[in-house]
């Protein structure tokens, strides 16, 4: 079995590399911000798993019940013999049951943006797995989504969970759902959604009592001063994460509590008192207004499934 990490061919930077430039570039920038892509190194991909477990944060739980209580019905609609393209795989724990309900699945092609936490769970997938093709693929899934064909060229289905798809701005979602359709050559799109609901569920849920997600958020700075040399305070900095009820978000800050100077690769970088640095944004839909963009992206929305409290959904898009 081929397990060998290979990269998505038009990821042309070095992750690490792109980090030093964007974040350069972000924090000249007024508000300063920070791209979320890199949230997630090997100590990122972990920390998330820990929020993917935490009592506030309800979307995995919900999306997890969804997908086994629903999966019969949706291997049936995906169809035998294909392979699942999964786009910012994560800890691949969500995949099994999909694996577990389809009829002889030809391939599994996780795509994450952390190798050495891909490379790691392939692993122990791969024991579980041993007749499925693995082909994991390190890489920036919103920047470049060639994927190669594989030998047979099997029908292909995407499968998006975890409500990624809102950490993008409706525009750049709808262009992000466009390439996948092209991506995906005709195969239909399982994907996550997290919907709009009481704003205080919204708030705790990114801005948990452990304080698991403010690790999260500051274990960007963190990383800048492992990889990178910076020297950044992370006392320094608050954690702080509204609902913006008008936009139907949540935002995610690091405010810079004193005013402090900050080196990074030779470069000086200020913060004001109170300055934020804006790290990530998390869209929520109605299950209307999510059918609706998923159908200006080209997709035919077909099912849709939601738990009794409406919190979260999962819907089935077909390729037109
Ligand atoms: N897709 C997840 C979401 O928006 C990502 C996420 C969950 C997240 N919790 C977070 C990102 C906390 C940053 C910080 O819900």
């Amino acid at each position: 079995m081929d397990t060998v990490l290979a990269r998505l061919p038009r990821d042309i930077a070095s992750p690490s590399a792109g980090f030093a430039d964007s974040l350069l570039a972000g924090l000249a920038k007024t508000p300063k911000e920070i791209a979320c892509k890199y949230f997630y190194d090997d100590t990122g991909s972990r920390l998330f798993d820990r929020i993917c477990e935490l009592p506030e944060y309800y979307q995995t739980r919900t999306e997890t019940l969804l997908l086994t209580r629903h999966a019969r019905e949706i291997a049936g609609l995906m169809g035998e013999e294909i392979e699942i393209v999964e786009f910012g795989a994560g800890s691949l724990r969500k995949v099994r049951i999909l694996l577990d309900a389809l009829r002889c699945p030809r391939a599994y092609t996780p795509l994450d943006i952390s190798g050495d936490y891909l490379a790691e769970v392939v692993r122990s997938l791969a024991a579980d797995y041993p007749a499925l093709t693995l082909r994991p693929l390190v890489g920036d899934f919103s920047a470049a989504l060639d994927i190669p064909v594989l030998p047979g060229s099997p029908r292909r289905a995407g499968f998006f969970p975890g409500s990624t798809i809102g950490n993008f701005r409706p525009d750049s979602a709808l262009s992000l759902l466009r390439r996948m359709r092209a991506g995906l050559n005709g195969g239909g799109l399982l994907i996550g959604v997290d919907l709009v609901k009481d704003p205080a569920r919204l708030h705790a849920a990114y801005n948990d009592a452990a304080g698991v997600t403010a690790l999260f958020n500051k274990n960007l700075l963190a990383r800048a001063n492992r990889e990178l040399g910076a020297d950044f305070d992370l006392d320094g900095f608050a954690h702080y994460a509204p609902y913006n009820a008008a936009a139907q978000r949540i935002e995610m800050y690091l405010v810079s509590l004193k005013r402090q100077r900050v080196h990074l690769k030779g470069h000086p970088l200020d913060f004001a008192q109170g300055e934020p640095v804006h790290t990530e944004d998390s869209h929520k839909y109605t299950i209307e207004s999510f059918r609706e963009m998923a159908a200006r992206a080209g997709f035919n929305p077909r099912a849709v499934w939601t738990d009794e409290e409406r919190l979260f959904s999962i819907h089935w898009l077909e390729s037109r």
